[in-house]
């Protein structure tokens, strides 16, 4: 998604807003661009279709410089990733403007704009903001300030902006609602940016925004005013993050080391979070006891890889803590006039902590009054944290690449807990917790020995860089960790896969197995060992060839048409933890082999900010 950078500072800010862009590279992008005010107050602007590097170059062919500047990354929602749609937009060669997030009313303002007699050069509706503010207030006689505050009034939908102006060329100003934006505060001099990570090596202080907050920075003040306009504090925070926790470091790809990172990621997790073989109640907030107290079901509202998450879940809530558990896609459950039970926990589960969808959900789940809810997040300061009673961290550090990998283990390793705490109200005994806490304590080194079956599956992975499709099987929570597998597998490598419940493929799917189709399954040793082995039977009657990721007591065995790959023997409860693994190991290695973009797939972003 689109990415926001700006800076007020003594010094030039061009090398600062380029380095902040190359940071946030990583969310997904289609055009970047620049604007600064230069010695003589003139707004310079490069803007390019393509990759921060093409910035790069049409600015060290025709460089500019300047103290005060915003720069943008853009994923084209309305309009082409075009130079004419790439941001930073002016008015007038006067305003300059960036914007992150979507005008829902930008065509009734176009429309008065445009009998206004204004002119338009592009097709966002990013300019419309930009007209608003210079045209429509500043030329009546408003300073910057006070033309964002009542611009941001007229504006519904979401957004992040970073405003200039050469009439107020010492200042930037920020506003932001339902779009991310933090300042960073340096030492005479300020940042504004929509991630953290695009700050790093300039300054670890932050002062995260509330929504409707307005911002007026100057190089030695900043004045924050509220939704109401009243000018308010806001707390600076340092970050624990250090610029070099994006850097790459020995790996070829971010995803490659997320998946290397996992377990790190997995043990900082648990961190502090278990004593005495119980899990730690207050983890998860200072209200967790009164309000776990009181919850009968639980609904899990997520997106994406978040989702399966959530899936794998509602088993273990189900199954292990006896209480009833429903699992929703955050973008359905937000328009379908849900009905929640008095005493519903709503947990929400996402990796950014920003994702449209997932935050309108928990609005709506909070409009009915009933609910309490808690975020399983991975950014301390996102907004689904702040907008929830309670929150478990996930503490999987960045993730950088596209496709959640640390993202997601790490999700299912806090979600884990949580069963754990709230199923001790509902039957699960000391002796149980014990039992299950010794296993998670245990996950890391398993996963660090799983992580071992690299090179095996790169090897395997040859064998899909000519296909074109790809099923995936399993039975209980392997089904959504077949889910996820094929996510991966279709983000990455851009091969077609789909997942089934294996007892599901003789009703339908088992029509379209042939020998080109190459068939994932995954087969824990469980009690439904047996059943998932009839179904495999099934394929291979039918000609498929079969990919086996399999628990090495499990006693399967390759032979023609049949590979089976020997996966650490472990605990069920923990077995969709450490299957993953290896599936996220095949989508990598099989999109390597296909030369994709892997840690940036072509059409995705990495933060879904707009709905
Ligand atoms: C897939 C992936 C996405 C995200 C989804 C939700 O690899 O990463 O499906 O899981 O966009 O994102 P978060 O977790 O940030 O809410």
């Amino acid at each position: 998604m689109c990415g926001i950078v700006g800076a007020i500072a003594e010094r030039d800010v061009t090398p600062i807003l380029l380095e902040g862009l190359r940071r946030l590279e990583y969310r997904g992008y289609d055009s970047a661009g620049l604007a600064v005010l230069d010695s003589k107050h003139h707004l310079q602007r490069a803007r390019k279709p393509g990759k921060v590097a093409m910035l790069e170059q049409a600015l060290s062919a025709s460089p500019i410089h300047g103290t005060v500047g915003i720069a943008h990354t853009r994923w084209a929602t309305h309009g082409e990733p075009t130079e004419s749609n790439a941001h930073p937009h002016i008015c007038n060669q006067t305003v300059a403007v960036v914007h992150n997030g979507i005008i829902e009313n930008h065509d009734t303002l176009r429309e008065q704009q445009r009998a206004k007699g204004y002119t338009f050069t592009s097709d966002t509706d990013t300019e419309t903001i930009v007209h608003e503010i210079y045209e429509n207030h500043i030329n009546k006689g408003l300073d910057l300030l006070a033309a964002v505050q009542a611009t941001v009034k007229g504006l519904h939908g979401a957004y992040a902006l970073g405003v200039i102006s050469k009439q107020d060329p010492q200042r930037l100003i920020t506003a932001r609602m339902g779009s991310p934006l933090v300042i960073g505060v340096g030492i005479g001099e300020y940042f504004i940016a929509s991630d953290v990570a695009a700050l790093l090596p300039v300054t670890r202080r932050f002062i995260f925004l509330e929504e409707g907050d307005v911002a007026d920075l100057t190089r030695q003040s900043l004045r924050i005013f509220d939704r109401t306009g009243k000018q308010v504090e806001r707390e600076i925070k340092e970050s624990e993050l250090s610029a070099d926790a994006v850097e790459l470091g020995q790996y070829r790809h971010y995803m490659q080391k997320e998946i290397f990172e996992q377990p790190r990621a997995i043990a900082d997790t648990l961190e502090g979070r278990i004593v005495n073989d119980q899990v730690i109640e207050q983890s998860f907030g200072h209200q967790a006891s009164e309000i776990f107290e009181q919850i009968k079901e639980v609904r899990i509202i997520a997106c994406g890889t978040s989702y399966h998450a959530g899936l794998i879940a509602s088993y273990w809530f189900e199954s292990l803590a006896d209480i009833p558990c429903r699992v929703e896609v955050a973008s359905e459950f937000r328009y379908r006039q849900p009905h929640l039970r008095k005493n519903t926990l709503v947990v929400t589960i996402s990796q950014s902590g920003e994702t449209a969808d997932t935050l309108a959900a928990l609005k709506e789940a909070k409009a009915s009054g009933n609910v309490h809810s808690l975020a399983v997040c991975n950014v301390a300061e996102s907004s689904l944290t702040r907008e929830s009673d309670l929150i478990l961290l996930t503490r999987a550090g960045p993730e950088i690449g596209v496709a959640s990998t640390k993202g997601f283990t790490t999700q299912l390793t806090a979600l884990l807990l949580l069963v754990l705490v709230l199923g001790r109200r509902h039957g699960i005994s000391a002796k149980r917790e014990k039992e299950l806490v010794h296993h998670l304590e245990q996950v890391a080194a398993k996963v660090e020995k799983v992580l071992e079956m690299d090179e095996s599956i790169r090897l395997l992975s040859e064998q899909f860089g000519d296909k074109e499709h790809a099923l995936f099987l399993g039975r209980g929570t392997m089904y959504p960790v077949a889910m996820e597998g094929a996510l991966k597998l279709k983000e990455i490598s851009y091969i077609h896969a789909e997942a089934y419940p294996a007892g599901e493929l003789k009703h339908g799917p088992l029509a379209l197995v042939d020998s080109e189709m190459p068939i994932i399954a995954v087969a824990p040793n469980n009690e439904l060992l047996e059943k998932l082995k009839s179904n495999l039977q099934e394929v291979r009657a039918r000609g498929g060839k079969l990919f086996v990721f399999a628990d090495g007591e499990a006693g399967f065995k390759s032979e023609v048409d049949v590979t089976v790959l020997d996966v650490e023997s472990i605990n069920d409860v923990i077995a969709p933890i450490i299957f993953s693994i290896p599936l996220q190991l095949l989508s990598y290695h099989v999109a390597v082999i296909k030369g994709t973009d892997v840690d940036k797939p072509r059409n995705l972003a990495k933060a879904v900010t707009v709905e």
